[in-house]
């Protein structure tokens, strides 16, 4: 469902489909290790003024899969972020609002911040 989403060295993960063994001598970054992440930190702003969150179990996976999208330029229309979160499950289905958010996010990340 994409909840469990976390950074393996810098590449976005399934954690729940990876062993740990082989995660051993690799970078593992939750969204807590993601505080000061200047990306993150305008979709936390963005999910939050566009009521981006219901319950909140999908929000860390979408987080982390948002700041992919954003890095990659790949959130550039609707389009583009939806089928970019197809891995991505929101059991409540605010997908509206999360859409919105990450394009409001993706529209004020300066392009240095991407790859
Ligand atoms: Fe509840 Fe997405 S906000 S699953």
């Amino acid at each position: 469902c994409g909840a469990c989403t976390v950074l393996v060295d810098g590449e976005p993960a399934r954690a729940c489909l990876m062993l740990a063994a082989a995660c051993d001598e690799r970078e593992v970054t939750t969204i807590e290790g993601m505080a000061g992440d200047p990306i993150v930190a305008r979709l936390r702003d963005s999910f939050h003024r566009r009521h981006a969150v219901q319950c909140g179990f999908c929000t860390p996976g979408m987080l982390i899969a948002a700041r992919d999208l954003i890095r990659r330029r790949r959130a550039g229309s609707e389009a583009e972020i939806r089928l970019g979160l197809a891995g991505n499950l929101c059991r409540c289905t605010g997908y509206t609002n999360i859409v919105a958010a990450i394009a409001e996010a993706a529209a004020a990340t300066p392009e240095g911040e991407s790859r």
